[in-house]
């Protein structure tokens, strides 16, 4: 159901839910003090409730109302990437709900650059919990209709038109002088290394291997419901596609012999921009198997990749 910007603030105000867009991906939004609009996001979204929400505010100067410091290295990346793609991840205020940090002693932050975002926060004038607005491990909305399609229609969305980033925010773990990567985004690891300057205390995100402890980081995350194979070679997709009831991905040009073939620019920011979209069209065309070109592996592929890879993990 769509609703304009005044009634999706009253709504908030009133404690709804309501999907509103972000630069990254849609949120499922709603006021992150209020636990009677916790719990319901967690019930539309089919979530483990041992899964901590991201609160997103208007500006930095409301960090101190859930975080119990703001280290000067959180300081130099808020100063640095907010508003923007970057969520950090705080020591929580016991004042902070619960149910919202899933009984972690910490407290996710994010300033969103979304022009739409921002008027929701700034005219609520709250702090709003808000995880991408999509079924749990499914994959995350990039538009108002993927949101619809996703939730069915019972759910408020206040349309922003596509995301320009496309996929979720980098997170990094602030403690104290030390930090940790837990989700890669379009926000890089050397852009946060460059301006935290120091060594990361914990190893971070590996080609394929999940971190230690970072909840959320399901195995299964950002998965169409049609199969998906990752090729890391044209010429093995090509031979895949021959007799195969699928549907194909490529960066850059081309096309299979059979099927209907999706093509990306073979360029990180673009690709990731339409990532989602495309994933959603290729999902409804209800083939078998989605084949999937893998980008390079060069750093500022690897946000891309680790979507990929959740996307084409199998179950055993
Ligand atoms: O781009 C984004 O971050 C989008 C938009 C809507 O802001 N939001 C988003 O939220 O992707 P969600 O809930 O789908 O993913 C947030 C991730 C989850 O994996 C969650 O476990 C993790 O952040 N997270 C939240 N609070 C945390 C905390 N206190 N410590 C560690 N991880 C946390
Ligand atoms: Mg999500």
């Amino acid at each position: 159901m769509q609703v304009d910007l005044a009634q999706a603030i009253a709504l908030i105000k009133r404690g709804e839910v309501v999907a509103i867009p972000t630069e990254t991906v849609y949120g499922l939004a709603a006021d992150a003090r209020n636990e009677g609009a916790l719990k319901q996001i967690f019930a539309i979204k089919q979530r483990p409730t041992n899964n901590p929400l991201i609160v997103h505010l208007a500006s930095s100067e409301q960090v101190l109302d859930w975080a119990k410091v703001f280290p000067p290295l959180a300081q130099k990346l808020a100063a640095a990437f907010w508003p923007g793609p970057l969520t950090i991840v705080l020591p929580a205020k016991e004042s902070v709900s619960s149910i919202l940090r899933a009984g972690e002693p910490t407290v996710a932050l994010r300033v969103p650059a979304h022009q739409i975002a921002q008027q929701v926060l700034q005219q609520t004038g709250l702090g709003l919990a808000a995880p991408s607005a999509n079924k749990y491990t499914q994959l995350s909305p990039t538009t108002a209709q993927h949101v619809a399609n996703g939730l069915g229609n019972s759910v408020p969305v206040l349309d922003g038109g596509a995301c320009q980033v496309g996929i979720e925010s980098t997170i990094v773990a602030i403690d104290g002088d030390q930090w940790q990567l837990l989700r890669l985004g379009m926000i890089s690891e050397a852009q946060v290394a460059s301006v935290v300057g120091v060594q990361s205390k914990l190893p971070t995100l590996q080609d394929d291997k999940p971190l230690p402890k970072a909840p959320g980081q399901h195995l299964l995350h950002y998965s169409p419901k049609t199969p998906v194979e990752l090729f890391a070679s044209r010429a093995a997709l090509l031979q895949a596609a021959e007799n195969a009831d699928c549907a194909a991905l490529l960066l850059g040009e081309g096309k299979i012999a059979s099927g209907k073939t999706f093509n990306l620019p073979n360029e990180p920011v673009s690709f990731a921009e339409q990532l989602y979209d495309t994933l959603h069209q290729m999902d409804a065309l209800a083939v078998a198997i989605l084949l999937i070109e893998a980008p390079p592996r060069q750093p500022e592929w690897l946000a891309i990749h680790d979507r990929l890879t959740r996307a084409s993990r199998k179950l055993n």
